[in-house]
């Protein structure tokens, strides 16, 4: 969503700015917009297209402050009137992510103090609320902290005022802000890879924290207005593993780096025949000993991980297990269980409702949460008791892939330290076994890459498609359907294949393309019914299909051949195709595959 950058330098920083909304985009994004202050005055650009237009129209803007932004709308249409940064009379700047929801209100009272609201957004009080404060002979520092009081919501902020080159102000609160540490200069960003070409030097900004930025120096203050000192990290995030090489599209390098990534994901804590609880913290054995069932809550392509995760927890550690839309579940009156373990899946982190589901159960007194993340200090994971970490590297793509089949092999593990705790781990050894195989047999299943484009072309003329599974490959077919739809704009539907009769099977016909999961599992004769079932509608079906299935190609039914049955691992086997076949269509149909219209990649407001 909305992304953040500022740059305090001797130096002109909108090339800094430029290049650092750029490396945002991919959190997407509907306008762009920079403000520097030169001579005492505020020269902002701003663009309802891509930042690249942004960089023609500011060609000749200079400056050695600034802040810019990339807006995703949420108050008010995707327009230059609307894009950030707002200014208060020419004196104030503000970038801004995330919802003032009290916004109204301040208005209403701004408007009668004077003030001129010249957008729809929310974020424009911001601008007015500091300038009101700033007038009355505040410092920048003690009008933004006076109007930060003021509001209600999420945010994370840049501000600059005209007559103060020398300063800019920064503030998080539900809405992730970090701090870049350069030498004799200073920055700001939403997301680290902003920063990498300046500096790989920075600080995680906690809940409350508001800081005054200046070129050789910077105080960070918490949310009690104490001064503190926050830990200068150094980001592992490589300025090359940000860089698309020679792939066409994020997306595309992403699903081929997913061998390394779940290499990389095990490396740490699978070296050995065994595994043990203390991969997922220090107080994991103590906490997973108390737990009588588990909780999983995420969004999207996280939830289907958590739906698949549900099938091997259940059946091989033996411990219940719910799985509940993040989004649902925090606004719903539930039962809470004291000693469930609540696990929050995300990518990003930064996920709204998931950070909003996960407090809603501590609220409850579930204390013994997981966070399950690929993002190091990210929100999701400073607020759980326990933490993972999957090592995919930064997702670029809107479309998640190796965040996905990550986010599995932790669950995987997850599932295996439960069993041996609950003493049902009797298979340890060829487990491990088959986690440190997984990344062999992921590439093989990539290097179908080629027979997968070609039959991706059958498809770009279609407008619906069908995805079937069954057991724990229904998620995956989820997965898969989620796939084409977002980045390929065809309607796409995933049913468990046992459903199909009470219902959706109205829809086949010869125009309705039915892909299917079909592992070599003890689901595989049920689910050869169901195709039957869609062939005699005269469904045409494209089944990905395990060794020894013996489901043979004839007349309407075209098989992929899998490499190779992966056991309970299969699910992570039969992801790859699934997302190759939404990139070939994608491709087929000319959209912009990694920034998919409408949609986010940190989907920071509910
Ligand atoms: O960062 P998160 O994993 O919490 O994100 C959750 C969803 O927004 C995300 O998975 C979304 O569904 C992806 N665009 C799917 O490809």
């Amino acid at each position: 969503m909305c992304g953040i950058v500022g740059a305090m330098a001797q130096r002109n920083v909108v090339p800094i700015l430029l290049e650092g909304l750029q490396r945002l985009e991919y959190r997407g994004y509907d306008s762009a917009g920079l403000v520097v202050v030169n001579d005492k005055m505020l020269e902002r650009v701003r663009s309802t297209g891509r930042v690249k237009e942004l960089a023609s129209r500011s060609a000749d803007t200079q400056g050695q402050l600034g802040i810019a932004h990339t807006r995703w709308a949420t108050h008010g249409a995707p327009s230059i009137k609307n894009a950030h940064p707002h200014q208060s009379r020419d004196m104030i700047a503000v970038v801004h992510n995330g919802i003032i929801e009290n916004y109204e209100e301040l208005r209403a009272r701004l408007k009668s103090e004077g003030y001129e609201f010249t957008s729809e957004t929310d974020t424009e009080v911001i601008a007015h609320l500091i300038h009101s404060h700033y007038m009355h002979g505040n410092s920048l520092l003690v009008s933004v902290q006076t109007a930060l009081k003021e509001l209600e919501g999420a945010y994370a902020l840049g501000v600059i005022a005209a007559d103060n080159p020398n300063q800019l102000i920064c503030a998080r609160r539900g809405s992730p802000l970090l701090l870049g540490v350069g030498i004799g200069e200073n920055f700001v960003a939403s997301d680290v890879s902003a920063l990498l070409p300046v500096t790989n030097r920075v600080i995680y900004l906690e809940e409350g924290d508001v800081v005054e930025v200046e070129r050789e120096s910077y105080r960070i203050f918490d949310a009690h207005g104490k001064p503190v000192d926050r830990a200068v990290q150094v980001s592992e995030i490589s300025n090359e593993s940000v860089q698309l090489g020679n792939y066409r599209h994020y997306m595309q390098k992403e699903i081929h780096e997913q061998p390394s990534a779940i290499s990389d994901t095990l490396e740490s804590v699978c070296n050995s025949t065994s595994i043990s609880p203390g991969i997922f913290g220090a107080d994991a054995a103590a906490t997973f000993s108390e737990v009588n069932s588990i909780l999983i809550l995420a969004c999207g392509t996280s939830y289907h991980a958590g739906m698949v995760a549900r099938y091997w927890l259940e059946e091989i550690a033996g411990i219940q297990c719910t799985v509940e839309i993040a989004s649902e579940y925090r606004y719903r009156t539930s039962v809470p269980n004291l000693n469930a373990l609540v696990v929050v899946l995300s990518q990003s982190g930064e996920t709204a409702d998931t950070m909003a589901a996960l407090n809603h159960a501590k609220d409850m007194g579930q204390g013994n949460t997981l966070a399950i993340c690929n993002v190091p200090e990210s929100a999701l994971i400073r607020a759980s008791k326990l933490r993972f970490l999957t090592r995919a590297g930064p997702e670029i793509g809107v479309a998640s892939t190796k965040a996905f089949t990550t986010q599995l092999v932790a669950l995987f593990l997850l599932t295996l330290v439960l069993a041996k705790q609950r003493g049902r781990l009797v298979q340890e050894t060829e487990f491990v076994h088959a986690l440190r195989h997984l990344p062999s047999a992921v590439q093989k299943v990539l290097d179908m890459e080629p027979q997968i484009a070609t039959l991706a072309e059958r498809f770009a003329s279609k407008h619906h498609a069908l995805f079937l599974g069954r057991g724990m490959h229904y998620p995956i077919a989820l997965e898969g359907a989620l796939k084409l739809k977002e980045i390929s704009y065809i309607h796409a539907e995933a049913y468990p294949a046992g459903e199909l009769k009470h219902g959706p099977l109205a829809l086949v016909d010869k125009d309705m393309p039915v892909i299917s999961v079909a592992p070599n599992d003890t689901l595989l004769e049920k689910l050869k019914s169901n195709l039957q079932e869609v062939r005699a509608r005269g469904g045409e079906l494209y089944v990905f299909a395990d060794a020894d299935t013996l489901i043979s190609e004839s007349d309407g039914v075209n098989v992929i051949q899998m490499p190779e049955h992966a056991g309970y691992l299969s699910p992570v086997l039969h992801t790859i195709p699934l997302q190759l076949l939404a990139y070939y269509v994608a491709l087929q149909k000319g959209t912009d595959v990694d920034k998919p219209r409408n949609l986010a990649k940190s989907v920071t407001v509910e």
